[in-house]
């Protein structure tokens, strides 16, 4: 039957032409941009840009070009850079800026047009007239110039008009002119370009908390008055040592629900600085978190990072100590959260099979009768899942680890007295992918005391903003005779109280704690040992927890 086959293969052809345009994962390999993975779900991955590097550094010029689908330009679109005097417009470094994302294919979102940082003096000096007027004359002036460039397409027109409780900012524009100039510039912006899309950003408003419901009411009844808000700008400035707002998602999805477009403006994630492993690791996180977020939030038109390359960031300028919160670091290399990232925009589809890489010898120190400290070179992980930290083996035989740490060093503890220990470390990550062995360190504990001694080690289970459990208090016999009986003492920071212990009959004197074996806990014999624990409440806020355990 030739005339069926024939129309069964046209058929057939058709079918894999559609599906050749259904199935993303054709264009989107793993090893594809971010921008190629971000199209494919419908989103824009995009980087704010500065003018001088654009300019001097062909590595920033080309990842900027090769990665991101929109730019965001870091200064050189505010009012100081454009307006510097009154009437006296400089489009220099916001034309570089535009210019680049038409050559790249990349969209431009404008940033920012009423704010009360980087702008000159003369405008915070006008009467409210004339205040109002040149605000709207800046406006119709720097969204005009772009209106009818297919590159530009959305505008932050007002920026941080909340102060951090959620009260409008008493800044020179509200000081002078009232809540209204909110409106006046949203209406002047829509006047300038009918079809930019145009938005309000601020920051600290990713959670769900007083400032952001500020924002959601302030939206909604700008809307409700017919002022044109277009888009909710979630700049997600975050950092590491204060939690993931892990509400994001609940939050844009209602900003979403108001009819608005939203999107991520300025994600960075800073860590107090030095640089690790574990810290770049929980960093990671973050930024697979916020893409996922937008990901699954269909009215999120994409994320924007406030740059690319720890070379540049506003960051370690702003934050005193704190710093590495971009992609790559300042050598161009991509870091662990560029592959969280990457793979969050893939899909999460990539598995993870590259193992860390293997990590330095081990160093010994403070080696006792029982316990000795490690410290190595750290590994890196490039294979997407990041590093989760480190296993530590004994050569002579045991398969389970001596220990675990999330960082590279560790105290080994437990070891029995006089004992030589072989130990080597493996790197582990995401996926649970091992390192090789590390190099052989070898160390001998010390004799124990004589007939007597023991140690004690707390380890805080779970703690909470004003209180915290201490489980397992471990109580060691150190020695080489059996004990019938233990006592511990520590010291809880000044403030704290005990609310609670197990296995143990505790007194407090001033801060002191005192801990004595329970009735079924007191005897031990050489190198065996046994726990308890405890609860404690602290002021709201304070992170201390106990320390000094000693045992007697
Ligand atoms: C920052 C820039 O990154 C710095 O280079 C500049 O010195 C100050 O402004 N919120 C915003 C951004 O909306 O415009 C700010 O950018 C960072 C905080």
């Amino acid at each position: 039957m030739p005339v069926l086959s024939s129309s069964l293969v046209r058929v057939l052809t058709l079918v894999g032409t559609l599906l050749a345009f259904l199935l993303p994962a054709t264009s989107a390999d793993a090893s594809s941009p971010l921008r190629t993975h971000a199209s494919a779900r419908g989103k824009f991955i995009g980087a704010a840009l500065a003018t001088s590097p654009l300019s001097n550094e062909t590595s920033y010029r080309n990842i900027a070009a090769t990665e991101f689908s929109q730019v965001t330009a870091e200064n050189a679109m505010k009012w100081d850079a454009t307006e510097p005097s009154q009437g006296q417009f400089n489009f220099s470094g916001a034309d570089a800026i535009v210019n680049f994302a038409t050559q790249n294919n990349q969209q431009v979102h404008g940033h920012t047009l009423v704010w009360h940082n980087q702008t000159p003096g003369w405008v915070q000096g006008l009467s409210a007239t004339a205040m109002r007027s040149a605000m709207q004359n800046h406006i119709s002036q720097v969204v005009g110039r772009y209106a009818s460039n297919a590159t530009v397409v959305s505008w932050d027109v007002v920026n941080e008009v909340f102060d951090d409780n959620g009260n409008l900012r008493t800044s020179f524009w509200y000081n002078t002119l009232g809540q209204s100039y909110i409106a006046d510039a949203f209406r002047a912006a829509r006047a300038a370009d009918s079809n930019a899309r145009l938005c309000i950003n601020d920051y600290n408003v990713e959670g769900i908390n007083a400032k952001s419901t500020a924002m959601y009411n302030l939206v909604s009844s700008l809307r409700q008055q017919g002022v044109p808000v277009d888009c909710v700008g979630f700049q997600g400035h975050l950092a590491i040592q204060y939690g993931f707002p892990n509400d994001l998602q609940q939050n844009l999805q209602r900003f979403a629900d108001l009819g608005v477009q939203v999107r991520i403006t300025e994600l960075d994630v800073r860590m107090q600085m030095p640089r690790d492993a574990s810290k770049d690791a929980t960093q990671a996180t973050y930024y697979r978190n916020v893409v996922n977020a937008c990901l699954n939030v269909t009215a999120c038109a994409g994320v924007t990072i406030w740059g690319f390359t720890d070379k540049y960031s506003w960051v370690p300028d702003t934050f005193q100590g704190q710093g590495a919160a971009l992609i790559y670091d300042e050598n161009y290399q991509p870091k662990s959260s560029y592959n969280a990232v990457h793979d969050a925009l893939a899909g999460g589809t990539t598995t993870d099979t590259t193992p860390p890489t293997t990590p330095g010898t081990p160093v010994a120190g403070n080696v006792t009768s029982n316990s000795a400290g490690l410290t190595w070179t750290a590994s890196t992980d490039s294979g997407g899942s990041g590093l989760a930290g480190y296993n530590v083996y004994r050569e002579q035989g045991a398969t389970d680890p001596l220990g675990q740490s999330t960082t590279n060093s560790i105290t080994l503890t437990g070891l029995s007295p006089e004992t030589q220990y072989q130990v080597y470390v493996r790197a582990r990550d995401g996926a649970g992918n091992l390192s090789a062995n590390s190099p052989l360190v070898t160390f001998t504990t010390t004799a124990g005391q004589g007939g007597g001694g023991c140690t004690a080690a707390g380890t805080v289970q779970t703690q909470w903003n004003n209180g915290y459990v201490v489980q397992p208090v471990t109580v060691t016999n150190t020695g080489t005779s059996s004990m019938s009986g233990w006592t511990v003492t520590f010291t809880l920071p000044a403030g704290h109280t005990l609310t609670g212990s197990w296995n143990a009959s505790v007194s407090v004197s001033g801060q002191t704690v005192t801990a004595r074996n329970a009735g079924h806990n007191g005897t031990l014999a050489p190198n065996t040992g046994t726990t308890f624990g405890f609860q404690a409440s602290r002021p709201n806020g304070n992170t201390q927890t106990p320390s000094g355990y000693t045992c007697a």
